[in-house]
């Protein structure tokens, strides 16, 4: 798929400049990351771990069994946990590069009555464990920490389960491509990048989409530097060391690889609200003023956004620019979108950031208030965003955004875990409901977004659901449009406007 790239870099329309933004290099370094392969890494599919038992179907509630080691992601086996699921993460993390020492506190519900249960943590060490203010037994191995508390947890009523660990957190290959995931350590400060699976590289979790929780994050750093994570600033308190505690509350349902936390030589940079909505960013000291100029550019599109969606869906939106290429220019981390500073380079267009920004403003409505139920579900965060960002586009701009590159894009599910990521997902995702919209038209196709955003708010859902959502709101030739677009092996073509 990637090695297509270069036919889109040397065609000439901006249309296709336009449609490729993904993959197109930005950086001389990036295009030698993109040409690199990447093989599904035994760390991160945990293909070298023992399973434990899973439990397919719920036995008698009065049986007690082991929690499973996966959630049931067919692409990601040991992404995940079963048995439980998190509502909360109170996490408190001291960040005293490169060591992370960290307390984590997760409040769990049990789904049946569990003797052991296991969390995600990569590569930290785990000095303690406690269930209920219990010491618990524990085993450490590749992804899983297996927890074996005193008592069984029962199902239904809350348990609190701390874990103390630290380390020089590292990150993991991706399994979807060249990039590392999860916490970064560098020379300024710290950041994170964990989509899909580096969230476990920084907190014990309950790693996978389909277990949301609310988070706190308190981060202890030195006085001189900023430390932010998604939500909204509660607290911020120094102590007599030199150090100051930053506390972030993020009050929705997050997914796990959603969290971050962005630590450093760094500026927080509040923008007036919007209504309720907190605006606040945080950029490189040294560039801060023109990026906050640049990114007051998202008002107008949370405006247009509001208005195609509905209700922007958390309490704060902002980016978080850093110093660094990430590999693949941005992330959309919950309320706080993660930027690497090529975005806006000066060998990098307006409108292009632009586009970039828009992306990952859409994302919090389709793939963070919505998110995929499966992995393989990923057109339905990226094909929309890509939309989205279109859609601004041709709001904003006189291009025309909708002409498809002559590459072969396959369909849109059953993806080879390398190609999550892929020109398919994005191109022919965004194409897929630009042909819906012209098929049922465009206040109905605003309505239809918004019902699925509505619908599935704090929550996961498939490629299914959305098309038995397009059958439900605009009948059976509508539904026969989006699914060749999602399943034909040869792209449809789009009808003209
Ligand atoms: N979700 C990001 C975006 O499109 C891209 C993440 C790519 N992740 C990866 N592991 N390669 O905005
Ligand atoms: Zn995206």
């Amino acid at each position: 798929m990637r090695r297509a790239l270069p036919v889109i870099v040397v065609a000439t329309t901006i249309a296709l400049v336009v449609a490729a933004w993904r993959f197109l290099p930005t950086a001389p370094t990036e295009s030698d990351r993109l040409q690199s392969s990447a093989e599904p890494s035994p760390a991160s599919t945990g293909s070298t771990t023992t399973s434990t038992v899973t439990t397919a179907v719920p036995p008698p509630s009065d049986e007690v069994v082991i929690g499973a080691d996966g959630i049931g992601d067919p692409g990601f086996p040991l992404s995940g946990n079963g048995g439980y699921q998190v509502e909360h993460y109170d996490l408190a993390l001291d960040v005293d590069r490169p060591t992370l020492t960290g307390v984590a506190t997760l409040t769990i519900v049990a789904s049946q009555r569990l003797d052991r249960f296991n969390l995600d943590l990569i590569g930290l060490t785990v000095d303690s464990v406690t269930v209920d203010g219990e010491a618990a037994s524990f085993d450490h191995r590749d992804r899983e920490l297996v927890i074996d508390p005193v008592a069984i947890v029962e199902p239904s009523q809350p348990v609190e389960v701390t874990v103390r660990y630290g380390g020089e957190p590292r990150p993991i290959d991706d399994p979807a491509g060249p990039a590392l995931l999860g916490w970064y350590d560098t020379d300024w400060g710290t950041y994170v990048l964990s989509e899909p699976t580096g969230a476990a590289t920084w907190f014990p979790s309950n790693d996978h989409p389909q277990d949301k929780a609310t988070f706190r994050v308190s981060i202890t750093v030195p006085s001189d530097e900023t430390a932010v994570a998604a939500g909204v600033l509660t607290d911020r308190t120094e102590s007599a060391d030199g150090r100051t505690t930053w506390v972030w509350d993020m009050t929705d349902p997050m997914a796990t690889y959603l969290a971050s936390v962005v630590t450093g030589d760094l500026v927080l940079v509040e923008e007036p609200p919007i209504g309720d909505l907190v605006i606040r960013h945080v950029f490189p000291s040294a560039d801060a003023e023109r990026l906050a100029e640049i990114a007051t550019r998202h008002r107008a599109m949370i405006d247009l956004f509001v208005e195609r969606f509905g209700p922007y869906p958390f309490d704060s939106y902002g980016i978080a620019v850093v110093p660094a290429d990430l590999g693949f220019l941005a992330l959309e981390n919950q309320t706080l979108s993660l930027f690497g500073a090529d975005v806006f380079g000066s060998d990098v267009t307006p409108a292009f950031a632009d586009q970039v920004m828009a992306h990952e403003l859409a994302h919090q409505w389709f793939g963070n208030l919505v998110s995929p139920e499966v992995w393989d579900d990923i057109w339905l965060n990226e094909g929309f965003a890509t939309w989205a960002e279109y859609h601004w586009i041709e709001t904003s701009t006189e291009v025309d955004p909708w002409e498809l590159p002559p590459i072969p894009l396959g369909p849109l599910t059953n993806l080879p875990t390398e190609e999550l990521f892929g020109p398919n997902v994005y191109l022919r995702g965004g194409f897929a409901l630009e042909a819906l919209r012209r098929e049922i038209g465009d206040e109905p196709f605003f309505a239809l977004l918004q019902e699925w955003a509505r619908r599935h708010a704090g929550s996961t859902a498939s490629t299914d659901d959305f098309v038995a959502l397009v059958e439900e709101r605009a009948g059976s030739e509508a539904r026969a449009v989006i699914e060749s677009w999602i399943h034909d092996e040869q792209i449809p073509t789009l009808p003209p406007r």
